[in-house]
């Protein structure tokens, strides 16, 4: 991440940022730090920048032309003209948006941004208006200018780019990421002034440990931040997968919208049977995967057991090779007639189960950051309360296909009756004493075939992978 600040004070942002964490970030080039004299731009004999203001009144206004110059100093060199775009200008104001972790997030994903620090009575508006596309105040207050903010927000950004923050001090799993405050933490001694460390953090059980920590976190967000609490939601993830691709791939983005997502294993017959209730307070990760352009048509028709009351979901299609466009929108019509509503989609790719060329690996590093992106977009929809219809282009309520993708085979001889593909079958397609393979039933997503310890279950899935492999989607869709 390249940062640039345009100041009347570089010395200033310089010194400031050079020590700790940040200066060690810079060191090991994981972050830059260019700081540009506003007044190296100015006309003036004594470099003055500026002047009385129009219409009279106290104070003096930044003259637009050092700023537009030093701007463009930056700019004409930088990633993003070069690539098409504006840069980023971000001016520190008390009358911007206020700082919140959302927005360092999402400033995290650019690759640079300029910083304009303000001081006086301002800068001209002429100016701003050409070339600031942010206005960020860091809290309703006033400073003397804008380079006090400028480096508190290029802390809190650089804690979000790889490599700034190690192991320990990664930034993952901290205060802030569900809207919740942290736990109070403790060290040697285990008795000071009397006061003696909670007992639960001597016990060494890790899950006790991680339990206490959360309720601690819950009840400090409720005393000392009762607003974050009204923000904070509990992530349900609810996912269909039978051979483990759809549930990675939920994992992951549910590892960047929450610090304690629950999961709902959908794969198992039961918690597609129980109705399941959510509030408005809940939000829901829906993931599915796609099979032959469709849900999968299971009897316990998935989603069909839950009911929101107006219950914010995201969807996920996860997909090896075909479109998944149908299985959003069919999701999204499942959910939505029960009290939930879409404020994301998202089609990640995963291992196709009939081809270990197709998918193999993902989702990646690369898919990673889309969904570090994705997660942005989802949280700053919540946060601004968004109601509209997600629009998405697949079609709801397709003609249910027959499909027979492969040939599965059974040995008899093989088989010693242990019963596990039939109690794993997600489907219940697998006859308990004959052990064959009711085709009515069966959504041939292999997971028998994995399931089975003898190798009693083997498919041929040469002639559909050949015709997979020859035309394949491989980007991850999001909306
Ligand atoms: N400049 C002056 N006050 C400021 C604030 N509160 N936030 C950002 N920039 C500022």
């Amino acid at each position: 991440m390249n940062f640039h600040v345009l100041t009347l004070f570089p010395e200033m942002v310089e010194q400031g940022l050079n020590t700790s964490i940040i200066g060690r970030a810079m060191k090991d080039k994981h972050i830059s730090l260019h700081t540009v004299n506003i007044r190296d731009f100015s006309d003036n004999k004594h470099n003055r920048v500026d002047d009385y203001p129009y219409g009279g009144g106290a104070g003096m206004v930044i003259q637009p032309e050092p700023v537009y110059r030093a701007y463009a100093s930056v700019a004409e060199t930088s990633l993003s003209r070069a690539a098409g775009k504006k840069p980023r200008c971000i001016y520190l104001t008390p009358q911007g948006k206020v700082f919140n972790q959302t927005m360092v997030e999402e400033f995290a994903q650019e690759e640079e941004l300029i910083f304009l620090c303000g001081h006086y009575e301002g800068i001209d508006e002429r100016v701003l208006q050409e070339i600031v596309t942010d206005y960020v105040s860091i809290g309703d207050y006033v400073l003397t200018g804008g380079e006090l903010a400028s480096m508190v927000m290029i802390d809190a950004i650089s804690r979000f780019v790889p490599g700034v923050l190690s192991n320990e001090e990664s930034a993952q799993f901290e205060s802030m990421q569900d809207n919740l405050l942290e736990y109070p933490h403790y060290t040697r001694p285990e008795e000071w002034h009397g006061q003696k460390v909670p007992s639960v953090l001597l016990t060494g059980d890790h899950n006790k440990i991680e339990s206490w920590r959360w309720e601690r976190s819950l009840e400090r967000t409720r005393e000392r931040r009762p607003d974050l609490m009204e923000k904070n939601r509990k992530l349900t993830v609810a996912y269909f997968s039978p051979t483990g691709g759809t549930r990675r791939a939920a994992e992951m983005l549910a590892g960047l919208l929450s610090q304690n997502p629950q999961y709902l294993d959908l794969t198992r017959r039961k918690f597609r049977k129980q109705t399941r209730r959510f509030t408005d307070k809940d939000l829901l990760l829906a993931a599915a995967p796609v099979y032959g352009g469709q849900l999968p048509q299971l009897k316990e028709a998935l989603f069909t057991n839950f009911r929101g009351n107006h219950t914010p979901c995201i969807l996920m299609a996860a997909y090896g090779n075909r479109h998944y466009e149908d299985t959003l929108a069919q999701m999204q019509d499942i959910l939505e007639a029960r009290g939930f509503y879409c404020i994301g989609a998202i089609a990640p790719v995963i291992p196709h189960i009939y081809s270990e060329k197709l998918g193999a690996g993902r989702p990646d590093a690369e898919d990673q950051k889309l969904f570090r992106r994705f997660a942005v977009t989802i949280k700053k929809r919540l946060e601004e309360n968004f109601q509209e219809h997600l629009e998405l282009p697949g079609n709801p309520k397709p003609e249910p296909k027959v499909l027979k993708p492969v040939q599965q085979f059974f040995d008899p001889d093989k088989c010693t009756g242990c019963q596990s593909c039939v109690q794993k079958c997600p489907a219940a397609a697998i006859d308990k004493d004959s052990h064959r393979i009711l085709e009515n039933l069966c959504v041939h997503c292999l997971r028998c075939e994995q399931a089975c310890p003898t190798g009693a279950r083997t498919s041929d899935t040469t002639a559909v992978r050949e015709r997979l492999e020859s035309s394949s989607r491989r980007v991850v869709e999001a909306y």
